[in-house]
């Protein structure tokens, strides 16, 4: 039996899609059972669990031998995944796999408050006598779907980016198939296993979007002051701020790049899916 933690998220839907797909036995850790159905479908398993609560986890994770691990963004993940390392520990799972961050940023004294975050807990899986697998995919083609209204109203997209630097995406499903190959086969424990596609800038991003939905989109690049600004003109907690003005900082530079392996296509049993896959099949969210 597999646990999944964070299923209902972006990467855990599609995680979710490609276990039923395998046939595979798994159950889902969820905040709310009522809207994870309405996202999952009434034929997933689903238990009430919060990674605050230790005990839930531990109730929800009971007769499961590999956990998936993850949640979003938060100044409380350490805290919290642990509370899911342990629980699994308790339980006698033998198998952790979790969705980490990009490699860019996984270092005890990453600029990247996430970053030292997910370097610790990966840390901690590591020793903590469990096998383990870890999964660190490039920048999310979904983050697009953040900027479809910017699409819709204004025809462009404003990132504190230069318009040609190489980022190496990913579609969040192609994370998810390569995550159920790992959580449904054998060999990849001791793993950490860097997932992109080849480099794709965000001009050319934007411009598969566009011809998807027949209209031009400009992409500017703003100063990072601006980007900061409007972060903050949105109410987004500071320390988010801070994480994504890094993260677009480093990315900026060109050092978010594709790792340039083909793990993709190993793991998943396909070619990674392209910027204009990614834009037919989201065009509804872009288009109006
Ligand atoms: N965006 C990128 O470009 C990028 C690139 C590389 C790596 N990453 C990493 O990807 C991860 C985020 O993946 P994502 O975008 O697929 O996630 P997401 O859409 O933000 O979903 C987060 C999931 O975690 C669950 N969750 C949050 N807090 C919880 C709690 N206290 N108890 C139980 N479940 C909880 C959420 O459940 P609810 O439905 O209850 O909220 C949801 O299912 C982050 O670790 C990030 O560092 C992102």
């Amino acid at each position: 039996m597999i646990g999944v933690i964070g299923a209902t998220g972006s990467t855990g839907r599609a995680l979710v899609a490609a276990l039923k797909e395998k046939g595979a036995d798994f159950r889902c850790l969820v905040r709310d059972p009522a809207a994870a159905a309405e996202k999952l479908g009434g034929d997933v398993e689903l238990v009430q669990a919060d990674l605050a609560d230790a005990a839930s986890l531990e109730a929800g994770l009971a007769g499961c031998d590999k956990v998936f691990l993850l949640s979003g963004h938060s100044p409380v993940m350490v805290e919290q995944q642990m509370n899911a390392v342990n629980a699994a520990k308790a339980v006698g799972a033998n198998h952790i796999v979790k969705l980490s961050g990009g490699s860019v940023i996984i270092k005890e004294d990453s600029p990247a408050m996430i970053g030292r975050g997910h370097w610790q807990i990966e840390e901690a899986i590591k020793t903590c006598g469990l096998d383990w697998t870890i999964l660190r995919p490039g920048f999310f083609m979904q983050n697009f779907l953040n900027m479809a209204e910017m699409i819709k109203g204004m025809g462009k997209v404003m990132m504190p980016l230069p318009a040609d630097v190489g980022l190496g995406m990913i579609d969040v499903r192609d994370t998810a198939d390569a995550a159920a190959t790992v959580l449904t086969s054998d060999g990849h424990a001791g793993q950490t296993y860097e997932l992109s596609g080849p480099n794709v800038s965000p001009a050319e991003a934007i411009s598969a979007i566009g011809a998807v939905i027949g209209k031009e989109i400009a992409f500017v690049q703003v100063p990072m002051e601006g980007a900061i600004g409007a972060m903050k003109e949105r109410g987004m907690p500071d320390w988010l701020v801070d994480h994504q003005s890094t993260l677009m900082g480093i990315a900026a530079e060109g050092n978010m790049g594709s790792f340039g392996n083909d793990l993709i296509e190993t793991l998943s049993g396909h070619a990674p899916r392209t910027p204009a896959d990614f834009a037919k099949d989201h065009a509804a969210a872009f288009q109006g």
